[in-house]
């Protein structure tokens, strides 16, 4: 039966982390699959996290079934820390969440709780948006379009074309969201934009899906949550997928959560039971260590505040790099505008150059970055910011 089958291309950001570990140069950067990077290169377990974990590991004395949902004090650590303590979804009941292999798993038990309510509901997403958004959701059955985001020439937002379309929608649509750190662009909304955008979607009925996979990597840990916290306070129902990786360093152990919030506290209890149903015929219960060593330090104050600081640290490298590279770039290649690098936030900015220049980056200078240019500022580094505005600068010029 299976020798039908056809081969095929591994998912571009994959194929790219095979590529780069698979090539011997000493000078090669790797500005491709998203992961925090230090200053050495490498992607550390925070220590908060650490610590976290050897407590955890010396006193737990069983790895007993939890259950679909996960872990309920994790669930309720991460609804507070993403909605923020206080949120009036919170305090009025209104929200239930169900830990999720990573955001990935998040995103794809949305789409079925979606598709089991509304199966002719379309998913609007970005354009551009993650690679991966187009088979996580449409793998549910569901159907996906796509709204203007970017603007190529500025690195902004192209805000009213946006809001065009979306006026367009018919009632029930959904809308997939960025809430900060957009990923692939690194162009975010403004505030003022958040709310223009509420004040449409509660006009035409439709129904925000929010993924938050960078929250502390942008502005802060509340400033990347305000836009769904807005949302989320002002409209009857949202979706919102959480991802853990980067911001507690625990990529494989695959962390992350939806958040439901229901129009009341029944409508609530209803979906939470669908969605019990749904990922237990998925992966029918999460992994449990990431979310054990997370909510050990959200709810420790001491590990806490060093993870929030840990977390600035992370944020102000990144940030760091985004103001040298616009340097170094502009003393190599002159005649090119790049500060909209500088403006934009999160791991990722498009460097804006075609595939054939993306392709030469890579064979002749071993820099990696997808063929749409998108690269991941926290591959810099002080060693290689020079290496690789010289290696742009004679791409260009070829
Ligand atoms: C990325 O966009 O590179 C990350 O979110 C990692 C992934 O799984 O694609």
């Amino acid at each position: 039966m299976f020798e039908r089958l056809e081969p095929v291309v591994p998912d571009s950001i994959l194929g790219l982390m095979a590529a780069y570990r698979a090539d011997p140069d000493p000078r090669k950067v790797d500005l491709g699959i998203g992961v925090y990077r230090d200053e050495h290169g490498d992607t550390p377990v925070p220590a908060s996290v650490r610590q976290a974990e050897s407590a955890l590991i010396a006193r737990q004395t069983t790895k007993s079934y939890i259950g679909p949902a996960g872990n309920p004090a994790f669930n309720q650590a991460l609804e507070q820390l993403v909605l923020g303590a206080k949120h009036p979804a919170l305090t009025s009941g209104r929200v239930r969440t169900v830990q999720s292999p990573g955001g990935c798993g998040a995103l794809r038990l949305g789409a079925e709780l979606i598709r089991a309510a509304s199966p002719e509901s379309v998913v609007h997403v970005s354009t551009p948006t993650w690679a991966n958004h187009t088979p996580l959701l449409a793998g549910s059955g569901l159907r996906l379009e796509r709204y203007p985001y970017l603007d190529a020439a500025t690195g902004k937002v192209q805000f009213a074309a946006m809001m065009e379309s979306l006026e367009r929608l018919p009632a029930r649509a959904v809308v997939l969201l960025h809430a900060s750190c957009h990923n692939p662009t690194g162009a975010d909304l403004m505030q003022s934009q958040w709310r223009e955008l509420l004040a449409l979607i509660s006009r035409r009925g439709l129904l925000p899906f929010v993924d938050m996979a960078y929250q502390g990597l942008g502005d802060g840990l509340d400033e990347d949550a305000f836009g769904l916290r807005l949302l989320g306070a002002e409209l009857p129902e949202m979706l919102c997928a959480v991802s853990c990786s980067k911001n507690f360093g625990v990529y494989r152990e695959r962390t992350g959560a939806l958040h439901f919030i229901g129009s009341s506290p029944a409508a609530a209890d209803a979906a939470l039971s669908q969605l019990v149903r749904l990922a237990r015929g998925i992966w029918s219960m999460p992994p449990d260590h990431g979310a054990a060593i997370v909510q050990a330090v959200l709810g420790d104050p001491s590990l806490r505040a060093q993870w929030t600081e840990e977390v600035t640290a992370m944020r102000s490298r990144i940030r760091g790099l985004r103001r040298e590279v616009v340097e170094h770039l502009r003393q190599h290649c002159p005649q090119r505008d790049f500060s909209f690098i500088r403006e934009q936030r999160g791991m990722f900015s498009f460097l804006g150059i075609d595939t054939s220049q993306v392709r030469k980056l890579r064979e002749r200078h071993h820099v990696y970055m997808t063929d749409d240019s998108r690269m991941n500022m926290a591959g810099l580094r002080r060693g290689n910011l020079e290496y690789f505005a010289r290696a742009v600068a004679e791409v260009l010029k070829a």
